[in-house]
């Protein structure tokens, strides 16, 4: 495994690599990440993961600054499963002030886009940059950020990008929390509290599959829930699979969605629900 900070070097390793298979990330790798490299050796045969904390998909008063940087532990997990770690420096990504920028589709104003402005539009762009470097036949993605996931579709589609995007399974802890970086914020009493997200996206769920239509009350019942436990919701949404857009009834393929904070930990989770018989 090589560990490449520049694009130059990176550009000249990979120029006679016929199929490459690319996993971008911000670093501090869990199983999740992990899952998603295994995934990739069946579409490269070089697989490249990034690490990169992408300082444009931050808001002013996000965690830009606490969030967990552990290159060295994360190399050693990723010895065996990729043949090149892509670890830039800011300067390198960003060599000049960056005043081009991906404008994301309508759908990046919704949902998480509507507590943290500019961050679809941040990561779009560092996505971009990162799909121009690297130039993989397939990217691979986790489902967990099913808005970023459906976000990062429509831009490869739209802009005629040539790679295929692959979305992970969300891998969980065994009560059912979704792994992700920032679940090592949380307090032993809110990790305890945190399983209930994913516990009232299953309870949505089995409301939907015995028929239960009335999307607004289900969402309202639940943020009624999360929020008499001390959660502070963003948003509990019935969406469309295809395009997050609000579900009507007589729609099928319908994904719920939420974020929402516990303390200072603002953690997010999906379901998919298929209603077709
Ligand atoms: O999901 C992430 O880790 C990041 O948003 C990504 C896709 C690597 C872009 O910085």
């Amino acid at each position: 495994m090589e560990l490449i900070s520049t694009v130059a070097q990176l550009r000249a390793r990979l120029s006679a690599e016929a199929s490459v298979a690319f996993v971008p990330t911000m670093g501090n790798l869990h199983q999740g990440h992990l899952d998603l490299m295994h995934q990739a050796r069946r579409y490269g045969r070089c697989v490249v993961a990034s690490i990169f904390v992408n300082p444009l998909q931050f808001g002013p008063n996000e965690d830009f600054d606490q969030y967990p940087r552990t290159l060295d532990d994360d190399c050693e997990k990723l010895r065996g499963l990729v043949d090149v770690v892509f670890a830039p420096g800011v300067n390198e990504m960003y060599p000049a002030s960056q005043t081009v920028f991906v404008a994301p589709p309508p759908i990046a104003s919704e949902l998480c886009g509507a507590a943290r402005p500019g961050h679809f539009q941040g990561m779009a762009t560092v996505v971009c940059k990162l799909l121009n470097i690297v130039q993989p036949q397939v990217a691979l993605f986790g489902k967990k950020d099913y808005q970023q996931l459906h976000i990062i579709r429509q831009l490869v589609a739209q802009l005629n990008m040539p790679v295929e995007i692959i979305g992970g399974e969300t891998v969980r802890a065994i009560d059912g929390l979704a792994l992700s970086s920032r679940n090592q914020y949380l307090s032993e009493a809110e990790r305890a509290e945190a399983v209930f997200l994913n516990q009232t996206l299953r309870s949505m769920r089995e409301q939907l599959l015995s028929g239960a239509r009335d999307f607004g009350i289900l969402e309202q019942e639940a943020i009624r829930a999360l929020t008499a436990r001390g959660w502070s919701v963003d948003y509990v949404a019935i969406r469309n699979q295809s395009d997050l857009k609000r579900a009507c009834a007589g729609d099928q393929y319908l994904v719920v969605l939420a974020a929402a904070r516990l303390g200072k930990t603002r953690l997010l989770d999906n379901i998919e629900v298929n209603l077709h018989a």
